[in-house]
């Protein structure tokens, strides 16, 4: 299976190119032709704030953390009214280099120096939002650039892994390793069950097809030994679209 030595990424549509309507734009951008790379999965998604949390990892504890949170589920384009039009639409993309040129394409996270540096890429359509604490005072930026693009090879794992069941993907598509799942986990408020409890969600059955990491993972919270957040990078991706966020 030649994929498996290729390179996978995983791009972000976010809500405000939705919202203005730059999809075809960006769909153009990211076309086989332009990027040399493959589609190997795509899914809209009404983002949790599980979710959020989880792919913003890394920026949890910084002033503009809430604001991005707000922003990649969607709130800060769409009114309360039109909330059931928060989406990100999330690709996965395999081929050579293919981290690399997508995050050419994309440019530079702030659209000001996009629109300096490199006219024409993608995020050169985004805007800068200032933002203010309850006093006025200023506090920062929120970055409205349009899509998200992996950094790294680490990265790349980590985010698909995040937003993609094994079965989302073609089998000839898929880089990381998988396993059957051998027994029920049921999910509820943070904790986890191997049978129903009243409330709780399904999260695998017996014979699903997982990632490997995820059922270490799931294995780990059984023992006891699960920190919440860990537990939390698995089900994320298993209530994506199953309930209202
Ligand atoms: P991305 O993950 O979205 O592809 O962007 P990136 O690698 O270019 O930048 P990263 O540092 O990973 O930041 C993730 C997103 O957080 C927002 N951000 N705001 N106000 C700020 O200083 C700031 N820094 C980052 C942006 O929306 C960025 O895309
Ligand atoms: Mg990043």
């Amino acid at each position: 299976m030649a994929e498996k030595q290729l390179e996978q990424t995983l791009v972000l549509i976010k809500p405000d190119a939705l919202k203005n309507s730059i999809t075809g734009f960006i769909f153009s951008q990211l076309s086989e032709l332009h990027t040399g790379a493959r589609f190997a999965a795509t899914k809209i998604v009404n983002v949790s704030r599980l979710l959020a949390e989880e792919h913003y990892v890394e920026h949890k504890g910084k002033p503009f953390f809430e604001p991005l949170l707000d922003y990649i589920m969607g709130k800060a384009h769409y009114s309360e009214e039109n909330k059931w039009k928060r989406r990100v639409i999330a690709i996965v993309y395999l081929g050579d280099g293919v981290l690399d040129r997508i995050r050419a394409l994309a440019g530079p996270t702030n659209p000001h120096q996009a629109r300096e540096e490199r006219p024409g890429c993608i995020r050169s359509l985004g805007t800068v939002v200032p933002l203010k604490d309850k006093d006025g005072k200023n506090i920062g930026e929120r970055l409205d650039n349009l899509i998200h693009t992996s950094a790294t090879t680490e990265e790349a794992e980590r985010e698909i892994k995040l937003w993609f069941v094994p079965h989302d993907i073609p089998p000839m598509m898929r880089v990381c390793p998988t396993e059957i799942c051998p027994t029920h986990y049921y999910y509820k408020e943070g904790r986890l069950y191997d049978t129903y409890e009243p409330g709780s969600m399904l999260l695998l059955a017996p014979g699903d097809m997982v990632w490997k990491t995820d059922l270490e993972i799931l294995r780990s919270c059984g023992t006891g030994e699960c920190k919440k957040g860990r537990l939390n990078t698995v089900a994320a991706k298993y209530l994506i679209n199953r309930v209202k966020v």
